[in-house]
């Protein structure tokens, strides 16, 4: 079969990117331009300077990628970019610019989901890695359960019913005078703490989570107990939410007897959860994946990748193609 060589551009939260991936699993380039010390000093991402950065980096971020890859335009097969899910002016500043390239050079464009970039970053780290197979996505944004039936179709076996994971890392970070993005801080002071402290873990029926309570519970204890070891408060709080992710994972990876689990997103670099994943595929007799850490957070590769199995399945954008915030898993 003919090569595949895609351009992928993602800008759905604050991080310009755009990599060149062939046959969606080698990556000739992924470029990522960081807007993580612009708003560090808000406490979170200001969606309007996201949009106004995204501008001002997406020619050069594009170009670099090229540079990189040692091509030029005429090299590219297909343009692809994130439409959703994520922030509207961000997510409309890659849709614009994808879909001028795609006009302007007539090559075809393929509108991805976020979250199954995501789930595709995968691919680029384990060659092999075939469907089916379970996922738990874990990121800013997203806590979910999906059975990956094949590279282009998904079920989804539980959600969060409140905040995403990666949120409830964020917000406690920031209790703790933490600075943004909050999760890979509690990450590194947990290793010199105790999970001595009791958190209250939700349990619903089925696969679904909830991270609501633990997120209140650990903003009340660090306002009313000032003595509180920061490292123990990080170390009991990474503990609990892990052990709230097992516990239906585990559940999930019963029902359905899956032999394969694979981790994605940006709470997925987390050294303990990996940690812990590990251990439950001893356990279970099952193969556990994650991407490497590079490649969990938001970058373009993951989208190029996940482009390329929509481009095989016939799944293609036209020029009407817009940003969806809320788009939801096919
Ligand atoms: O996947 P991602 O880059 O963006 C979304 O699609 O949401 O995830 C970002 C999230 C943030 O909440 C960040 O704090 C968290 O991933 N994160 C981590 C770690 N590295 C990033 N959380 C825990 N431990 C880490 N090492
Ligand atoms: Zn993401």
């Amino acid at each position: 079969m003919k090569d595949i060589t895609i351009l992928g551009i993602e800008t759905s939260c604050d991080e310009t990117s755009a990599s060149i991936v062939k046959n969606g699993r080698e990556v000739l380039s992924n470029v990522i331009n960081s807007q993580i010390k612009i708003h560090e000093k808000f406490g979170g991402v200001v969606p309007e300077i996201a949009s106004r950065k995204h501008i001002e980096a997406i020619s050069t971020v594009t170009e670099e990628a090229l540079k990189k890859a040692n091509m030029d335009f005429s090299d590219i097969d297909v343009i692809a970019c994130t439409y959703g899910p994520g922030l509207v002016g961000a997510l409309l500043v890659g849709v614009g610019y994808a879909k001028a390239l795609s006009y302007a050079l007539n090559k075809p464009l393929v509108g991805v989901n976020h979250i199954e970039g995501h789930i595709a970053a995968n691919y680029i780290t384990f060659k092999e890695l075939e469907p089916e197979f379970l996922c738990l996505v874990i990121s800013g944004g997203h806590t979910h359960l999906i059975k990956i039936e094949d590279y282009t179709k998904f079920k989804i076996l539980g959600k969060t019913k409140d905040d995403a994971i990666g949120e409830a890392f964020d917000k406690v970070a920031r209790v703790m005078e933490l600075s943004y993005p909050g999760g890979p801080k509690v990450d590194k002071l947990a290793k010199s703490g105790e999970p001595n402290i009791e958190l209250p873990k939700t349990h619903l029926d089925g696969l679904d989570f909830s991270f609501s309570g633990i997120k209140t519970a650990v903003i009340n204890l660090n306002h009313n107990k000032k003595n509180i070891k920061k490292e123990d408060l990080c170390a009991s709080f990474e503990k609990t939410v892990t052990d709230m992710l097992i516990q239906n994972t585990e559940k999930a990876l019963k029902m359905e007897n899956f032999k394969k689990l694979a981790l994605a997103g940006g709470v997925s670099a987390n050294s303990y959860i990996r940690e812990r994943f590990l251990e439950l595929g001893k356990k279970l007799d099952v193969e556990i994946y994650f991407p490497e850490i590079s490649l969990c957070t938001d970058n373009a590769a993951m989208i190029a990748s996940s482009a390329y199995y929509n481009y095989l399945a016939g799944n293609l954008s036209d020029l009407s193609l817009n940003a969806v915030p809320n788009l939801k898993i096919s």
